[in-house]
C-alpha cells in the first residue's frame, strides 16, 4: 500500500518546511473562510499552528498532515488527519482545506473518496470530523457523503472554538 491518498490529477505529500510560503499566502487570500471558521483572519503562524495541532493525548506519530499538490506543482489544499481519536478505529479529520480556485470542481469530494481507503487500510473504521454551523458548503458535501451528525459543540475560547460546531461521523 502506498502511504498516501491516491487522488486521481493531483499529488498527494507530506507537508515540509519550504511549503509554508505557499500555504501561508492561500490562508492570506482567503479571509472570508478564516473568519467565518475562527471569527479573525488567518494567522501570520498559521500554518506553524496547523502543523503543531493536536487533539488532547496524541502525538505527531498519529498525524497525517498532506499537501494536494496539482499538475502545475501548486497548492491545491491539504487533509490534517489524525489516527485513533476519539477512539482507537476512530481517525479524525482535522482539517481540510483547498485553496479557493480549486474549490467548486468536485476536488473536495474526490479527496474525501481517497481517504476512505487509505484510512480503512490502516485499520480505521470510521471518519469523523467537526465543521461551523455556517459552513454550508462543507455540510453539503458531508451530508452527501454520509457522514451524520453526533454531538454539537459550543462556542468555547479556551480551546479557540469561536462557532458552533457540529461533529459529523461516516462509518468506512
Ligand atoms: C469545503 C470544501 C472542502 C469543499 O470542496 P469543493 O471541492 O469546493 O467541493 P466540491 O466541488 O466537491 O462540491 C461538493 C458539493 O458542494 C456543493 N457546493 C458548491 N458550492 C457550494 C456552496 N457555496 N454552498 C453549498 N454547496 C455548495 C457542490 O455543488 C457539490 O455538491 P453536489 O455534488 O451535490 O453538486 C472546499 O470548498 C474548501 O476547502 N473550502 C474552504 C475550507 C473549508 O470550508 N473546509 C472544510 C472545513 S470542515
Amino acid at each position: 500500500m502506498t502511504d498516501v491518498p491516491q487522488i486521481p490529477g493531483h499529488t498527494v505529500r507530506a507537508i515540509a518546511d519550504g511549503d509554508a510560503r505557499e500555504l501561508q499566502a492561500l490562508f492570506d487570500a482567503d479571509p472570508d473562510y478564516f473568519v467565518m471558521a475562527h471569527d479573525r483572519p488567518a494567522a501570520a503562524d498559521e500554518v506553524e499552528q496547523i502543523r503543531k495541532a493536536l487533539p488532547p493525548g496524541k502525538t505527531q506519530a498519529d498525524k497525517f498532515l498532506h499537501l494536494i499538490i496539482d499538475a502545475r506543482g501548486h497548492i491545491a489544499g491539504l487533509t490534517d488527519v489524525i489516527r485513533g481519536y476519539p477512539e482507537p478505529r476512530t481517525w479524525y479529520l482535522g482539517f481540510l482545506y483547498l485553496a479557493e480556485s480549486a474549490r467548486g470542481q468536485g476536488l473536495g469530494r474526490r479527496v474525501l473518496h481517497a481517504l476512505y481507503p487509505w484510512v480503512r487500510a490502516k485499520g480505521g473504521t470510521a471518519l469523523r470530523l467537526g465543521v461551523v454551523e455556517e459552513n454550508a458548503h462543507a455540510r453539503h458535501l458531508y451530508a452527501t457523503e454520509g457522514f451524520a451528525l453526533q454531538v454539537i459543540r459550543e462556542p468555547d475560547p479556551s480551546v479557540d472554538r469561536a462557532r458552533r460546531v457540529l461533529v459529523l461521523q461516516r462509518a468506512l
